[in-house]
Order: structure tokens, then C-alpha cells, then sequence
């Protein structure tokens, strides 16, 4: 085993082109904050790389959908993912942006040293154009059916219905994103890295030297591209968004954005080295976080990321020589949202900022449950009752009761100062050693990337708390045996001392309440274990709740906000019904459709559906049954004029004699709505 001086941690630059969502979350970034938080209290070394990722041709079609320039589009979501991250406590030492200064010279003279070193090829090929917006169609300005599954809808550089990684020549029936045109072949020269070049080295690195320690996810994507064969990879791109191509005859392109993006996290490390750096980070310098072979690189990612992580940027990092490798690359695999695909452009996703806002102070729930629930080996689902449940039968019902029962009978028995150890039983003992044990199970977890796994031990040190307090029923022994329920206050109180350091990787801000009621702030993992963190006679401070019961009425509100976004999205894709066979105008003519208002209504008893209807048909007053109470309220139709078939044969529905129906429009949704004359006209009209 390795021993390292420092931890260089990374998470994906998210592409500022809309909110984070819990998918991100459960994905990257709270393992890599977790990782990092819990490094960070053993002692080491570590620097938290964080930042938008601004450049791509999502981020450009973003801008010109909502009549913008992408300038103000990354400006708006950076600000917006920033202060998210920062709100839910993801602890970066920096947070930076791919269009920083720092960024463009970083990636130009990358591009520019590997040109030197010619490790690129120059080629020119035909690539896909638009002859009406006059523009190269990359990666997702293209789409077309994708040959692996027929999708209709796949993109120049994937298809995200079977998750193949396309070129745009491969794709069926192209079509420009742009302008919807065929698009035209014409010849453009670009900057490929030769992948194949490098495919030895990554075998020996990858499938050799990681078959060990890499998830077998990561381990399996990367040996299967490995074993398909690599090609040469453009790295350039005909845009007008992102950093140019810094060499000559190259105007008009761009650096591709999988090329500039991952530099991004070398530059976000100068831009920290650049501004007032940590305590720990004094006296040192940039270079030491990536090309010092005693610094572990760890790359925090999603399962769409792999290729470029695994593959292209460690070809990118040997072609130009002095970095080091990353150590890991914990990839994990897609949360689903009740039982579908999370996805920005469906709004089909619970959003970061939304939710910091409906859940005030409630961040640590969050954490909890999309770590518990993390998609560490297989896609998961993310649902509203999971939520609360995990909320109420594990948070409040087992590490919030735990910690108020030991500091409530404190505060009760011991005017809330921490009572003497008197004798020590055998239960004790056993509690107490079995508490020792935990803190190194759950380092051993997430140190192995388990974070599921670290959470459970973690939990299970409050079970134990609750367990013991159960044997033990010091509530019920205080009048005879004082002293002994001192003795398992005391031991309890180690317990929620130990819960203190451990959860804080975890959960921060509740870690923050309990350091204010224990009165224990400065306590490191190295303490961890200890049954002597709290002593004799200290004082602690005012109790409170750590976490609070999520109601039922909460948690229907949020599925009522998805079931709104389904509802919303059916009728946006809905399809019209075809049309029925024709009928002749004798045929048409022989109905009599009039205009007729609406003089009362009421509910049909014991029915759902149903209204009874006095109509004004000008010709007479009459009675209709009609199946529109879902969508109406009586009293708020009368006076209205609708279309009557007046004609029709009168029927007996629930005992009343319906003579005739209204006519009403039929929304995809099945909702309904008058059809009304758009002007008052006189009843008994007729239409034709
Ligand atoms: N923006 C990419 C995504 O959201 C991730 C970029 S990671 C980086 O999938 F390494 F390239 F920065
Ligand atoms: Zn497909």
C-alpha cells in the first residue's frame, strides 16, 4: 500500500446550463464531500476541487432557446450551483468556472504543448454543416436515429435512450438541431489525440494495475472500450463557444469541451493557489497537487463521465508527461426520481435550489437519504416516501432520539453536567469495546468508497446508544441507584460524543448542533473510539431536537409538484386522435345543435361525474345530465351559454330524464371545456 502526503479530490464540473439536481448530488457530490470531510478530520492534506463546466453545445442551445448569450446563461447558473453547493455544504476549497482567465491560458497551453510535442494528428475530413444557419453541426447541434436502438431522437454524440456513444456520421436520417434542414457534407480540418496510441499504456494501467482497486462499474465500462479498440478522438470543434485553438490556421474552432473541461480542474487549482489559501495548503504550490507522485488524485464522477476520465484524460495527462494519474476514479451509477429518468429538459428532477427553499434547514435529511440510497453499484430510485420514511424512522426515530434521550436525562438526573463513571459493569464494557470498534469500520468503508456501507455503521453506533439506554432503563432505577445511572449517562454521553466526530462527514450541520449541546467542538476521527471525550463535571449546552418528523402533507405536496410536471409533460407531447370516417352534409344537418344557457345546476346525488343542468334553449326549459362535475362547480357555470344537441334522444340517467347534451372540448389530458359562441348570442340559436 501506498502511503500519501496529499489528496488532490475532484468532483465533475457541472455544465452551467441549468440547476444541480439530486442525481448530481447522490452521484458526486456528497461522496466526494463526504470523502473529503472525513479526510480532512483525520489530519491529511486534502484540496476539494470544485467548478462549473461553461463551454459545450449544450450550454449554446440553452442561450439561443431562452433568447439569451451563453455568457448569460453560465453567469446565471454558476451563481446558482454555487451557492447551492454552499447551501447543502459541499465543502470545496474552491469552486471555479471554466471560463476563468486562469482556464483559457491553462487549456490553450495544454493544447498548445501537446501540439509542440505533435502528439496530435491534423486531418481533414467532411463533417455534417447547415446551410441555413451556415454552421458545423457537432455533438448535440445534430440529431438523427441512432443505429444501435432506432431512437429518434439521439444526439450527434450520444444516444441517452441505450446510452451509446455516437459520432454523427453514424447517426440515421441527420437533421440540424438548428434549423431542422438535411444537413450538407463539407470538408473541415481538425486536431485528433490518437487514442489507439495509447491504448497499451492504459491496458497495463487500467486492466492490470486497477483490476484490484477500481469499481467493478468503472473497471467493466473501461475494459470494454478497451476491448473494442480505441480511434483517434477529434479534439477540436468548428464553434464560436469556448477556447480557441490556439495554434495557426485554426479559425473558427474551439478546443473540444471534453478536452478543455478536465483541464478545468488543474486550473480551478491555480485559481486557488492565486487567492488566500487555507492553513494546510501553506507552503505549497499548485504543482504539488498534480505532479507529486506522494499526492493521491481522486476523481469524484457520474457513469456518463467514465470514458473521459479513464480514458481520455489519463491519455491526455501521459501525452503531456509530467502529471500524475489518478489514484481512483469512483464512478457512480444514475438516480432515477420515482420511477423514471431524471431529466432537465422533462423537469422531471428535484432540484437543489428548489429544495433548499421548501426544506429550510433541512439539508442534513437530504444528505442522508442520497447517501443512503446512493447508486454506488446499480441505477437507484429516488421517491418522496423513502424520503420521509428514511427522515422519520431512521434520523428522528433512531440518531435524534438517541442523542435527546441522553441529553434530556442528563439535564433531568444531573442538572446537565456530565456525571462520574462509577463502576463498570460487563454491559458497559461490551458497549463501550464495541464502540471502539466502529469509527475504524466506517473510515475502512469510505475509504474503500462505501458510503452506503459507512452510513450503516455510523447508525449503528446510535442503535447501540439505544440499545444500551434500553438494557439499562436508567429512567427506572434513579431513586435507588443513582450513582449507576450516573455510569450509563456517562458512558451514554461518550457515545453521542463519539457521534459527534463521526457523523460530521456525513451530516455537517447536525454534527454542528451536536458539538453546541455536548460543548465539544475541536475533537478530530483521531479521537474517534475514545470512551474519554467527555469529562467528569464538564457542562453541556442547551438541548435540541437534531431532526424533525416530515408530515404526510409535506411529502404529498412534492409528489403533487411531480404528478403537475407529468401531467404537464403528456400534454406537451400529446397527440391528436385521427380523425373519424366522413359523413355526408344530410347526415351532418340532421342533428340540431343549439345555443342554450345555463339557468342553474347542481350535484346528481351519490355521483362523481355527473351535473343536472336546467338549460334556457329559448324554445323551452329543459333538463340535461352531463358528465362534466370534475371540471366544474355549479354555481360557477350559471349564466354560461354553451352548445346544446338539442335533438338528441332524451334518456333516463340516475332517475332524471336528460334531454339532449352539451357539447365540450376534450384537452389530452381529459379535461374538459365549454364550447361557447364568442359573443353572447340569443338562445335558441342555432349552429351549423
Ligand atoms: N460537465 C460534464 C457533465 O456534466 C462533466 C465535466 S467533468 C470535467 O457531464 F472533468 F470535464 F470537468
Ligand atoms: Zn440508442
Amino acid at each position: 500500500m501506498q502511503s500519501f502526503k496529499r489528496y488532490t479530490v475532484t468532483s465533475a464540473l457541472p455544465y452551467a446550463n441549468g440547476p444541480v439536481h439530486i442525481g448530481h448530488l447522490a452521484g458526486v457530490y456528497i461522496p466526494a464531500d463526504i470523502y473529503v470531510r472525513y479526510l480532512r478530520s483525520t489530519g491529511a492534506n486534502v484540496l476539494f476541487i470544485g467548478g462549473s463546466d461553461e463551454h459545450g453545445v449544450p450550454i449554446t442551445i440553452r442561450a439561443k432557446k431562452e433568447g439569451v448569450t451563453p455568457q448569460q446563461i453560465v453567469d446565471k447558473y454558476h451563481n446558482l450551483i454555487k451557492d447551492s453547493f454552499q447551501q447543502l455544504g459541499i465543502s470545496f476549497d474552491i469552486y471555479s468556472r471554466t471560463s476563468s482567465p486562469t482556464h483559457y491560458e491553462t487549456s490553450s497551453a495544454y493544447f498548445k504543448a501537446l501540439y509542440d510535442k505533435n502528439c496530435f494528428i491534423e486531418e481533414s475530413s467532411e463533417q455534417y454543416f447547415d446551410p441555413v444557419a451556415q454552421q458545423f453541426l457537432a455533438d448535440r447541434y445534430i440529431m438523427g436515429t441512432c443505429p444501435k436502438c432506432g431512437n429518434e431522437n439521439a444526439y450527434g454524440d450520444q444516444c441517452e435512450k441505450c446510452g451509446s456513444t455516437l459520432s454523427p456520421s453514424e447517426l440515421i436520417q441527420p437533421r440540424s438541431t438548428l434549423s431542422g434542414e438535411k444537413p450538407i457534407l463539407k470538408t473541415t480540418k481538425h486536431w485528433y489525440l490518437p487514442l489507439d496510441a495509447y491504448e497499451p499504456f492504459l491496458k497495463e494501467w487500467i486492466l492490470k494495475e486497477h483490476k484490484q482497486d477500481w469499481k467493478t462499474n468503472v473497471y467493466g465500462q473501461c475494459k470494454s472500450w478497451l476491448d473494442a479498440g480505441l480511434q483517434p478522438r477529434a479534439v477540436t470543434r468548428d464553434l464560436d463557444w469556448g477556447v480557441p485553438v490556439p495554434v495557426p490556421n485554426a479559425d473558427g474552432k474551439v478546443l473540444y469541451v471534453w478536452f478543455d473541461a478536465p483541464i478545468g480542474y488543474i486550473s480551478a487549482t491555480k485559481d486557488y493557489f492565486k487567492s488566500e489559501v487555507k492553513p494546510i495548503h501553506k507552503h505549497h504550490v499548485w504543482e504539488d497537487y498534480w505532479k507529486k507522485e506522494d499526492t493521491k488524485l481522486v476523481h469524484f464522477i457520474g457513469k456518463d463521465n467514465i470514458v473521459f476520465h479513464c480514458i481520455i484524460f489519463p491519455a491526455m495527462l501521459k501525452a503531456e508527461g509530467s502529471y500524475i494519474l489518478p489514484a481512483n476514479i469512483p464512478a457512480n451509477e444514475f438516480m432515477n426520481l420515482e420511477g423514471d429518468k431524471i431529466s432537465t429538459s422533462r423537469n422531471w428532477a428535484v432540484w437543489l435550489h428548489e429544495y433548499l427553499e421548501e426544506f429550510p434547514n433541512q439539508q442534513d435529511v437530504l444528505r442522508y437519504v442520497l447517501c443512503a440510497n446512493a447508486p454506488e453499484t446499480k441505477d437507484n430510485d429516488f421517491t418522496w416516501r423513502d424520503f420521509q420514511a428514511r427522515n422519520n424512522n431512521e434520523l428522528v426515530a433512531i440518531l435524534g432520539n438517541f442523542i435527546n434521550r441522553a441529553l434530556v436525562l442528563t439535564q433531568k438526573y444531573f442538572e446537565g453536567k456530565v456525571p462520574k463513571l462509577g463502576t463498570v459493569e460487563p454491559i458497559d464494557e461490551a458497549t463501550l469495546s464495541m464502540l471502539k470498534e466502529i469509527p475504524d469500520s466506517i473510515a475502512q468503508s469510505i475509504e474503500s468508497y462505501k458510503f452506503r456501507e459507512a452510513l450503516g455503521h455510523l447508525m449503528d453506533m446510535a442503535r447501540l446508544g439505544n440499545k444500551y439506554l434500553a438494557d439499562t432503563e436508567p429512567w427506572k432505577i434513579f431513586k435507588d441507584q443513582p450513582e449507576r445511572v450516573g455510569t450509563i449517562l456517562h458512558i451514554s454521553l461518550q457515545i453521542a460524543a463519539n457521534l459527534r466526530i463521526v457523523v460530521e462527514p456525513f451530516l455537517p450541520f447536525s454534527a454542528e448542533k451536536l458539538a453546541e449541546m455536548l460543548q465539544l467542538s475541536t475533537v478530530t476521527w483521531k479521537n474517534a473510539g475514545s470512551s474519554n471525550l467527555l469529562k467528569e463535571g464538564q457542562g453541556l449546552g442547551p438541548v435540541h431536537l437534531l431532526f424533525e418528523k416530515i408530515e404526510d402533507s409535506t411529502i404529498e405536496a412534492q409528489i403533487k409538484k411531480l404528478e403537475d410536471t407529468k401531467k404537464a409533460n403528456e400534454l406537451a407531447n400529446a397527440q391528436a386522435k385521427e380523425l373519424k370516417q366522413n359523413v355526408t352534409f344530410d347526415e351532418f344537418s340532421k342533428m340540431d345543435i343549439r345555443i342554450a344557457t345555463i339557468t342553474a345546476a347542481e350535484k346528481v346525488a351519490k355521483t362523481k361525474k355527473l351535473l343536472k343542468l336546467t338549460l334556457d334553449t329559448g324554445v323551452d326549459i329543459r333538463t340535461v345530465v352531463s358528465g362534466i362535475a370534475e371540471f366544474f362547480e355549479p354555481e360557477k357555470i350559471v349564466g354560461q351559454q354553451v352548445c346544446l344537441l338539442a335533438n338528441l334522444a332524451p334518456r333516463e340517467i340516475k332517475g332524471i330524464m336528460s334531454q339532449g347534451m352539451i357539447l365540450m372540448a376534450e384537452n389530452a389530458d381529459g379535461s374538459l371545456a365549454f364550447m361557447q359562441p364568442n359573443k353572447q348570442v340569443m338562445n335558441g340559436s342555432t349552429v351549423s
